[in-house]
């Protein structure tokens, strides 16, 4: 039965965190895959979550099942953040939003809804790009493309060429868009691209769907989700995945969410019908605990206040990070193209360091970055910063 299995890897992430799990190294310091960490290296507990947790467990409700798109409580909030509260697509119905298993449970109900929709149509996606987009979309039967986006020269986005390329993709293509905080580079559409990118999607025929994993991480809750607003009041049909992972510091808990924005009310109740169909027939129900903390953080108006000062203070503290970086890589290595750092956003960078230099970085430094360059801005912090700098100095010195 099994022996006709082709041996393939693990994404590098996985296969990395793997590795470190297994390393026995004390020093070991995992700056490859995306997760924050505090000023003293932990993974926290955020005040906001803390409390609601503990209001959930005090009410020690049943654990029956939860609906197949999660509770409108949950879900409304969801809609709320992405496209702000008061927003005219609120009051038209047309969007509908789904609790997921994480951001990448969100990507894989988008692809399977769209692969009924879309059968063989190809897959767009940034290059580089998160490595298991590529994946996720071809297991679900689409051919996958790259788009050009990240500029080793000037460490930002080359939008003429990614323009171009996505001019010459055929219509009912869909093209996959991080909303904010590029995951791997850092490097964001400024504004005046995301107003020229929204028009042309719809001009050509194109179907965006946006992943938005870091929202809170690169300018702010608002400013984040700009690129998901001007879709919205843009009046196209698009598709969001957004997770709860790094801004709620729920990694394991699995909360993200789904949404898929239709011309109008009627076609959203099709859509949303569908993908209860194909959730039903995949692990039918979502998860309770996770989800019901994300909702009472965000309805309860002191809890929100107080989780939204403090994905503030993770955004500040990672934002010095970069800058320490930047500067002290810059001025070791002027020629390198360290400064962008500074200026990128979220919990990533393209530091530039070659695939030999990322496993000298590993074998030689115990410091864990993904062979593409690819560091973990979010895992530093004043204890083991210097430490990293200096080992980046090390092996781009040799
Ligand atoms: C990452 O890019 O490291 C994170 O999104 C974790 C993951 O699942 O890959």
């Amino acid at each position: 039965l099994f022996a006709g299995i082709q041996d393939a890897p693990l994404d590098p992430i996985m296969r990395l965190f793997e590795a470190f799990n297994a390393d026995t190294r004390p020093g070991k310091l995992n700056l490859a895959i995306g997760v924050y960490t505090d000023a003293e290296g932990k993974v926290p507990r955020l005040r906001a979550v803390q409390e609601a947790e503990r209001r959930w467990i005090d009410k020690a409700l049943p654990k029956t099942y939860r609906p197949i798109e999660g509770t409108k409580p949950f879900r409304d909030a969801v809609q709320a953040l992405l496209f702000g509260s008061g927003a005219a697509i609120l009051g038209e119905s047309r969007a509908a939003t789904l609790q997921s298993v994480g951001g990448t449970g969100a990507l894989k109900m988008g692809a399977d809804v769209l692969a009924r929709l879309k059968p063989g149509a190809t897959v767009a996606v940034s290059d580089p790009t998160w490595e298991n987009h590529r994946a996720l979309f071809a297991q679900a039967g689409f051919t996958v493309v790259d788009y050009p986006y990240f500029s080793a020269d000037t460490g930002g986005v080359d939008y003429g060429a990614m323009r171009a390329a996505l001019e010459r993709l055929p219509a009912g293509a869909i093209v996959v868009l991080h909303a904010c905080c590029h995951n791997p580079t850092g490097a964001d559409l400024t504004a005046e691209e995301w107003a020229d990118l929204v028009p042309l999607m719809a001009e050509r025929g194109l179907i965006p769907f946006l992943d938005i994993a870091y929202q809170g991480f690169g300018l702010g809750l608002d400013a984040d989700a700009a690129p998901v607003r001007r879709f919205a009041e843009s009046g196209q049909e698009f598709l969001v995945a957004s997770s709860f992972s790094k801004s709620f510091s729920l990694y394991g808990e699995r909360v993200g969410a789904l949404t898929i924005v239709a011309a109008d009310s009627s076609l959203r109740a099709k859509v949303e019908a569908l993908a209860k169909r194909l959730v039903r027939a995949s692990y039918s129900n979502p998860h309770t605990h996770g989800a019901a903390i994300v909702e009472t953080v965000l309805t309860d108006p002191a809890l929100r206040a107080d989780w939204e000062r403090e994905l503030a203070e993770m955004r500040e503290r990672i934002q010095a990070m970069r800058v320490r970086m930047a500067d002290s890589l810059q001025q070791r290595h002027p020629d390198r193209g360290f400064a962008a750092i500074k200026v990128q956003k979220g919990m990533f960078s393209y530091t530039g360091l070659t695939p030999d230099e990322a496993t000298r970085l590993r074998e030689d430094h115990e410091v864990y970055a993904l062979e593409t360059g690819r560091v973990c801005v979010a895992a530093l912090n004043a204890h083991n910063i210097d430490r990293v700098l200096d080992a980046i100095d090390a092996v781009a010195r040799r």
